[in-house]
Order: structure tokens, then sequence, then C-alpha cells
């Protein structure tokens, strides 16, 4: 039998007969690659024909420990990972190339080291030479890490049969290569090969493998997406060219809670934990100004507080310019519409720019209410008092919606020295000490009363 070369769409995953530029299934262009067929034909029998072992079946009450976990001395990165390292667990971690996950790593392996789980370094992208340079401007050049330099993957797995050890970092899989498999390094199948190879070892052996990937153009690891859900845990490494801060942010985590994130700040000496983020986000404030206003958000378990920033002035285009650093386009456009529908503030002819101070980026609707006050207080070239704290979502109606964790955001402005804050009325009665609440139930009401406006 012929084999049939299969090609898939590495954004959906759809297969064809036929190479094409454009995938019929999601649309997208130049998405479409090769891969190797499946192995099929004489030897394997049908499912049906040929009886396999039965499996062993248990209750979903059987008694099972939680996961043993192994913590380094970077609480932020034990803190991502949802309380340390757990054994036989695949954890991927994807940056912007030179966004430093090669240092955070290196750090987390000689924390993890000295603390006597047996640790292999191996880089398929640097010289052996070269990371022992980076260990030693980091202070770490005595750390027992093991450290090699490959790219094969029979190579790989030969000496992780012999060594066993707890933790392997794999830097990165991109660049990994099996011998199995016909095509590029970096290539989908490829990925897609050695990723399994190596997930398959750690549930094997109960070695914890972390795993290096690169990050398309469009953010996403490069590969197929099937890598992400070949593994327990995915972490990504974000920042702001720039920008001296960067954020460890769990997308998944089969082990403890998503969407946590641990904040680092890159210094001429490696990554050092930011152990309160807030105030390193608010640090620039000056005084209060038309357009700043402070947003008391959730990042995971934690609370987190930012300065939004907004301008509007006259366009001289015939379309005026919206421009968003840091938050969703399309819910500022919300924003912007229920503004002009519900409250009568027109936007028409102005252009908006809006932006996150210190380059992180917000993903909660809860940031709406104070995208609004800053949108306004610059509209209006009026400030809010510099001391008041802002939070709500604002529903297309104009009402105001209550968020979570109201308590945990009003504390964490109280303890920044916040007097005020702004939130929907609503939700569960709120008892906050030493912040004076004013709440509102609709959009329109709030800006009146705070602008005089609408
Ligand atoms: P790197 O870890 O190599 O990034 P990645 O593996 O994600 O590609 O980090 C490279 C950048 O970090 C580089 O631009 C230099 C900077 N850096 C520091 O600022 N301080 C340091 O101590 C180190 C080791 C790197
Ligand atoms: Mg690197």
């Amino acid at each position: 039998m012929a084999k049939m070369n299969r090609y898939v769409c590495t954004e959906c995953s759809a297969s064809f007969a036929k190479w094409s530029g454009q995938c019929d299934a999601c649309g997208a262009w130049n998405a479409i690659v090769e891969e190797a067929p499946l192995s099929t034909g004489p030897g394997k029998a049908a499912l049906g024909a040929k009886r396999g072992s039965a499996l062993s079946l248990s209750d979903l009450s059987t008694e099972e420990a939680p996961p043993p976990r192994t913590a380094c001395a970077i609480e932020e990165f034990n803190r991502v990972l949802g309380g340390g390292l757990v054994p036989a667990s695949a954890t991927l971690v994807g940056g912007d190339p030179g966004i430093g996950k090669s240092t955070l790593l290196l750090q987390a392996a000689a924390s993890f080291a000295s603390r006597g789980l047996k640790t292999l370094y191996i880089s398929g992208e640097e010289a052996s030479a070269q990371i022992r340079m980076r260990a030693a401007r980091l202070g770490l050049a005595d750390a027992p890490v093991k450290l090699a330099t490959a790219t094969s993957m029979r190579d790989i797995v030969t000496t992780l049969e012999a060594e066993n050890p707890g933790l392997v970092i794999i830097d990165s899989i991109q660049t990994m290569w099996a011998d199995t498999v016909d095509s590029a390094p970096g290539s989908v199948s490829q990925v897609r090969a050695t990723c399994h190879e190596l997930t398959t070892f750690a549930k094997r052996k109960g070695t914890s493998v972390v795993l290096v990937g690169h990050v398309t153009k469009e953010g996403q690891i490069a590969g197929p997406r099937v890598v992400e859900h070949m593994v327990d845990t995915v972490l990504y490494f974000e920042g702001e060219r720039g920008h001296q801060f960067r954020i460890l942010r769990s997308v998944k985590n089969r082990f403890g809670p998503a969407d946590e994130i641990g904040v680092f700040e890159m210094t001429g000496q490696g990554l050092s934990e930011v152990s309160n983020p807030s105030e390193l986000f608010l640090a620039g404030r000056g005084s209060s100004s038309p357009g700043s206003v402070v947003f008391a958000g959730i990042e995971g378990t934690r609370p987190l507080l930012v300065e939004l920033q907004a301008l509007v002035a006259p366009t001289p285009h015939s379309q005026p310019r919206r421009a968003v650093v840091g938050w969703d386009s399309a819910r500022l456009a919300m924003v912007l519409a229920v503004l002009e529908a519900r409250c009568g503030i027109p936007f028409a002819g102005l252009d908006v720019y809006l932006n996150v101070a210190g380059g992180i980026k917000i993903t909660e609707p809860a940031a709406d209410l104070a995208v609004a006050a800053a949108l306004l207080s610059a509209r209006e070239d009026t400030s809010l008092a510099k001391d008041t704290a802002v939070f709500g979502e604002i529903g297309l109606s104009g009402a105001l919606r209550p968020v979570s964790q109201t308590e945990n955001r009003l504390k964490e402005a109280q303890k920044l020295g916040f007097t005020q804050a702004i939130v929907p009325k609503g939700g569960k009665p709120i008892s906050a000490a030493g912040i004076g609440v004013q709440t509102f139930g609709d959009l329109s009401q709030c800006v009146g009363d705070l602008f005089g406006a609408g």
C-alpha cells in the first residue's frame, strides 16, 4: 500500500491529502505543513481483531496522597507551579526570544540542585562555555547542576535513562530532533515527537521535565498546539522590551491554579523576585493627573494594583485612532460604545489612547470601570483623587456588575495607602476597614457623580 502523506494545519489541526496555501477549515494562511504518515499496514492488527490486556479499574473515592512537591528558593517560581515541582510531570515554559527563559531556568535549576534534586540542563541552543559564563555571572557556578549540549533525542534519552535525574531542563524543544521522524528540527512533527518522547520519559521514570518553547510572532508556542495539550503545565514568560520586570504566568496547570503569576525583575545579576508587585507597578506615579486611574485587579490568587493611563485628543484624521497597550482593544471599543450609547458622552472625532503603565497586560473585565474612569478623566481634563482605586465590570446596558474578590482588592488598596474606592453596587456586603467605599449601580450615575458628565 502506498503511504499517503498527510498535511495538517498547525492552527486548527485539520488534515488534508494535499498541500494548499490556505486552510479550508479555519482559513489560516501558510499554516499547512506536511506530516509523517502514521505507520499502518501489515503486522498492525485492527483493534477489534487482537485482544489487549484488561485495564485495572478504580473508584473515584480511591485515596491518593497529593503529589509530593519540591520547592526551590525562588518563591515566585514555586507559586506559579502551584507550590513547587511535581514529580513525573512535564512543564512547558514559553516566551519571546531574549525575554529571560534560559536565565530563569538556570537559576531555578541551580536552586533545585542545591536542595538535593539531581538536575540536568540540556541545551540545544548555546555552547556549554556560554552557559557556564552565564552561571558565573549569576553567581551559580558552584551549583551541582549537570550540563550538556545536545540536540539528538536518542542521545538525550539514553543519557536520561542512565542518569535518572529528578529534574531535566530541555532548552529548547524546537532545537531537539528525533531520528524517527524525517523532518527538520522545529517542524510540527519533530516538536510533537520529541515532546511525546520526553513526556513519556517523565511519566515512566518519575522525572520532572521542563521544556523551553519559543513563541511565534502571533504569541503562540511555535509548533502545534498539541504540545500544550501534551504537557501538564504551560507557563508563559512575558514582559515588554524596555521594561525591567518579567511575568511568569501559568496558562494551564494540571496540579495547581491556572492564571497565577510570578513577578521578576531582570537585573545585572539575573532575575530577582518582586514580592510586592503593586508597589513596583505604582512606583513611577506622580501627583494625580487627568487620565490616570488606579485599577485594583486580581492576577491569579493575588491582588495587583496598576495604573491605567488614557489620553483623549481631537483627531486630525477622518478616522479617529484607538490605540491600546496592555488591554483588549475590543473591550476598549465596548466601553467607548457604552459611554456613548448609555451615558451620552460621544468620542467621535477624538483619538483615544489607553496604556497600562509598567507594561503589564491585563485580561480581567473587572478593569472596565477603571478604563471608563480614565477615559472620562482624560476627556473632561479633571483628575480623580490620587488615593482612589477603581474596579468593576460594565455590562452593555450600562449596568455595573460586581466582580470577584472585592475584599481582597480593597485590602490591597488599603495596604498601599489608598483611602477611597469606587466599586459596583450589589454582590456580597462589603466590609472594608480604613477605606471609604463608594458604590454605583450603573455607569451613567457613576460618571455623573464623579465627573458631572452624562
Ligand atoms: P535569556 O535567558 O538568554 O533569554 P531566552 O532564553 O528567553 O532567549 O536572556 C537574555 C537576556 O537577558 C539578554 O538580553 C541579557 C539579559 N540578561 C540580563 O539582563 N541580566 C543577566 O544577568 C542575564 C543572565 C541576562
Ligand atoms: Mg535561551
